[in-house]
C-alpha cells in the first residue's frame, strides 16, 4: 500500500493525513473483498525498513494502527473476517501486541475473509524464523531438508499461495514482501496511489489478472487440454 505520503502531499496536507485515508481505503478493500468473495486479503502495512522513517512519522502509525484495532475489530468480526497479523511483532508496544492478540483471538472462528496484516514484516525475515523452526524440530538432521519441510513455519503457511500482488503508487517491485510465497503470483503494478486506490482501481486489477495465463512452467497447449500431464 504505496503513495499515502505523495497522496497528501499533493494537497498540500501532513503525511498523516494520507495515512488517515489510507486505512480509509483498507476499510474499501475488505468490503470489496466481502463482496467478491474472495478468501484472503494480506496488506504490507509496516516493513521492517518503515522503523527507519522520521521518529514522528512512526508514532504516528503506531497510533493508526492501534485505533484502527480499537475501532474496527467488532466490525471485521460481526462481517466473519478473521484478522491476522503477521512479523516480527516483539518491537512493538506491549499495548499495541496485546490488542493484535486480542483480535487474533476474538476472530479465530471466522470464515469468509482471511485479513492479514503484515506490520514489522520482511520476507527475508519470514524464511530465515520458518528456517531456525524447521531446524529445532530434527536438530540430528543434516541434510535433506525440502520445502515441504520449511513452509509450515512460514508466516503464511494457513493459505494457498498468493493469486495476484498489487503494488500502488508507481515503483516496480516487492520490497522484501512475501518472497517464498509470490513464485507464481501475478505482479500488477499501478501508479495510483494507495489513497485513490478504490473499488473501481480493484476490479481493473482483477480485471488484468483474469486476462494472464498462469502456465506454471506448463506450455499454453497443455493448458487448453486442461490435463495435469
Ligand atoms: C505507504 O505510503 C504507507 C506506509 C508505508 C505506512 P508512503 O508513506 O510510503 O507514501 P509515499 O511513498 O511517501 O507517497
Ligand atoms: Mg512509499
Amino acid at each position: 500500500m504505496d503513495g499515502n505520503g505523495r497522496w497528501a502531499k499533493k494537497r498540500f496536507l501532513p503525511r498523516v493525513a494520507g495515512h488517515v485515508k489510507g486505512v480509509e481505503l483498507v476499510r474499501e478493500m475488505v468490503r470489496a473483498c466481502l463482496e467478491r468473495g474472495i478468501q484472503y486479503l494480506t496488506l504490507f502495512a509496516f516493513s521492517s525498513e518503515n522503523w527507519r522513517r522520521p521518529q514522528e512519522e512512526v508514532s504516528l502509525l503506531m497510533q493508526l494502527f492501534v485505533k484502527a484495532l480499537e475501532q474496527e475489530v467488532e466490525k471485521l468480526d460481526r462481517n466473519g473476517v478473521r484478522l491476522r497479523v503477521i512479523g516480527d511483532l516483539c518491537r512493538f508496544e506491549p499495548r499495541l501486541q496485546d490488542l493484535i492478540r486480542q483480535a487474533e483471538a476474538k476472530t479465530a472462528g471466522n470464515t469468509r475473509l482471511d485479513l492479514t496484516i503484515a506490520a514489522n514484516y520482511g520476507g527475508r525475515w519470514d524464511i530465515m524464523q520458518a528456517t531456525n523452526r524447521m531446524l529445532i524440530t530434527r536438530p540430528e538432521k543434516r541434510e535433506g531438508w525440502e520445502e515441504a519441510d520449511l513452509e509450515p513455519h512460514l508466516s503464511m503457511s494457513f493459505a494457498p499461495e498468493p493469486d495476484l500482488f498489487i503494488r500502488t503508487g508507481g515503483e516496480q517491485r516487492i520490497s522484501n514482501f512475501l518472497l517464498w510465497q509470490l513464485a507464481y503470483t501475478e505482479l500488477y503494478f499501478t501508479t495510483t496511489l494507495w489513497p485513490d486506490f478504490d473499488t473501481a482501481e480493484f476490479e481493473k486489477a482483477i480485471a488484468s489478472f483474469q486476462q494472464r495465463e498462469r502456465r506454471f512452467g506448463r506450455t499454453s497447449e497443455q493448458l487448453v487440454g486442461k490435463t495435469d500431464a
